[in-house]
């Protein structure tokens, strides 16, 4: 039998696993492969993490109750699982950079505005940003609805300066939309490519995805 990790914690807290014979007291109980676990009299396995690495094409959405492709439906049938699920969310337009995983700790970690993990992403705007946008964003953004955001940067990349990166390090509801309509602008086109020491590799098309192993999926926690 087969458990999820939230299934495991449940089942110790109420003191029906045992690990070769004796009752495991915490979830984080360094268990080998070679050890021996029994939930609820039955043998099992916990199952296993995965950590997958799309390229989020536009109008796939992250929202499993939207009537829109959901993104881990889209994956390809050898990396279909049913317990999969996005980290965080990327609007329907935006593209780039998105992990879809099974493992309920690590999704809750990358999106904790404790962890403060920086996030790149790339944006065509409306209009030309200048030099008082970047500072607004170095000081904080103030949103319309009079959120103050954490210090932020925004880089102009391209000489008419509409394209630009966004560099901002919590999460928010639309956030560099809304940024950007707080500095009377307007994004054009949003994609993601980095999260943390994470870059979504340039082989990756749109719609593509691969599976990486826990070390580099780990890399969203390096700064
Ligand atoms: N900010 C947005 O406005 N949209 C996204 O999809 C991600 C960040």
């Amino acid at each position: 039998m087969c458990i999820s990790r939230s299934d495991a914690r449940r089942l110790i807290k109420i003191g029906k696993v045992f690990v070769n014979g004796e009752k495991a007291k915490a979830f984080d109980t360094k268990i080998s492969e070679a050890d021996e676990i029994m939930a609820d009299g039955k043998k099992i396995e916990l199952a296993k993490t995965v950590y997958i690495i799309m390229n989020k094409q536009a109008g796939v959405v992250c929202d499993d109750k939207s009537s829109a492709p959901y993104a881990p439906d889209t994956l390809p049938d050898n990396l279909k699982r049913k317990d999969l699920f996005c980290v965080g969310r990327l609007d329907k337009d935006t593209t780039g950079l998105l992990l879809i995983t099974n493992d309920g700790e690590y999704a809750h970690s990358v999106i904790s505005p404790k962890k403060h993990i920086e996030k790149r992403y790339q944006a065509t705007l409306e209009n030309a940003v200048n030099e008082n946008d970047i500072e607004q964003a170095e000081k904080g953004i103030v949103l319309k609805d009079s959120t103050n955001l954490l210090p932020s940067k925004i880089i102009p990349i391209t000489p008419d300066k509409k394209t630009v990166d966004f560099i901002v390090t919590e999460g928010k509801y639309h956030q560099i939309k809304r940024m950007a309509g707080a500095l009377d602008n307007k994004i054009l086109s949003l994609h993601r490519y980095k999260i943390g020491e994470l870059e979504l590799p340039e082989n990756l098309s749109f719609g593509e995805a691969k599976r990486v192993e826990k070390e580099q999926a780990f890399l969203v926690f390096k700064k």
